[in-house]
């Protein structure tokens, strides 16, 4: 079995719910607390011991490359104000070199598409995918828990959160192939926003995946769908007749940072959870709602 060395990040998207923000900055690089969105998903990749990750970036997105470049006129303006914390803060995105790869997505047809764009550079191997806009929290990441697990399993993993059943018409629900009994377990099917009396489980796909090689060739055939997008989903459905596929219910919460409201609730989370901002911070909440 090949390890999983690679990852995709797709960030070609227009952030259409997050307008007017992102009329003229990237979604990806929307601040979360102290950081933009795409630097927790790149750590979280690099920290689950994967060796190169592949931003699938798009027009008007070239200041996510400037993230993770060497920023020469700041480091020196820096270093020379013996700026030191601040320093390491902004050299810490910069992974070694050779280990971030740009590939263009020419118009955003779709996540299907963009993962798609990616194909030359992940080639004959399993590779990972993670959407920049969910933040997941929690130790070992989501990530790294999914890597551990496809020691032990292969084939492609899905990771998916319980939500409630009155909401499972906001997300994409799996279909256990048989009654579950572990956090991982297999799946038979997906249905894109089900009602809650037709939906297969409550467990809700969440933006990490591992999987194979073969979802390209599937994906260059998958017409578009729904809202005239390739669809991942509709490539994944594909697949699933072919290789096993695996849904695993990671550890952790996930918030929805393409989304405005999930990505203020994520600030307050995560400053909440953050040694410099939780206190002041919570003594402000309480004011507030009082
Ligand atoms: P989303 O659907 O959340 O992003 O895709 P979006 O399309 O930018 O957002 P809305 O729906 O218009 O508000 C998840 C990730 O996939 C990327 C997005 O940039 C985002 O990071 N994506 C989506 C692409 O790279 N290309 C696409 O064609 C679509």
């Amino acid at each position: 079995m090949k390890p999983v060395r690679k990852a995709i990040i797709p960030v070609a998207g227009y952030g259409t719910r997050v307008l007017p923000a992102t009329k003229s900055i990237p979604k990806e690089l929307l601040p979360l607390v102290d950081r933009p969105l795409i630097d927790y998903v790149v750590s979280e990749a690099f920290e689950a011991g994967i060796e190169h990750v592949v931003l699938v970036t798009g027009r008007g997105k070239g200041a996510i490359e400037d993230y993770f470049d060497y920023a020469f006129e700041l480091e020196a303006g820096l270093e020379a104000k013996n700026k030191t914390a601040i320093l390491e803060s902004v050299r810490q995105p910069i992974a070694k070199a050779g280990a971030i790869s740009f590939t263009r997505q020419q118009a955003p047809l779709g996540l299907g598409h963009a993962i798609w764009c990616a194909r030359d550079i992940i080639g004959d191997e399993p590779f990972a995918v993670s959407l920049p806009d969910v933040v997941v929290t929690g130790r070992p990441s989501a990530l790294a828990q999914m890597v551990g697990e496809y020691t032990r399993t292969g084939g492609n993993i899905i990771a998916v959160e319980e939500v409630a059943k009155e909401d499972t018409n906001k997300y994409g629900i799996v279909a256990p192939k048989a009654e579950r009994n572990s956090a991982l377990f297999e799946m038979s099917g997906m249905v894109e926003k089900p009602a809650p009396e037709k939906a297969p489980s409550n467990l809700a796909i969440t933006g990490r995946y591992i999987l194979q090689p073969e979802i390209f060739a599937l994906l260059e055939k998958t017409p578009r769908g729904a809202g005239g997008e390739i669809q991942l989903t509709d490539a994944m459905d594909a697949l699933m007749r072919e290789q096993p596929f695996f849904a695993y219910e990671y550890e952790g919460e996930s918030h929805d940072c393409g989304d405005k409201l999930g990505w203020l609730k994520a600030n307050v989370s995560l400053a909440l959870q953050n040694d410099e901002f939780s206190s002041a911070l919570s003594d402000f909440l309480k004011q507030k709602v009082n």
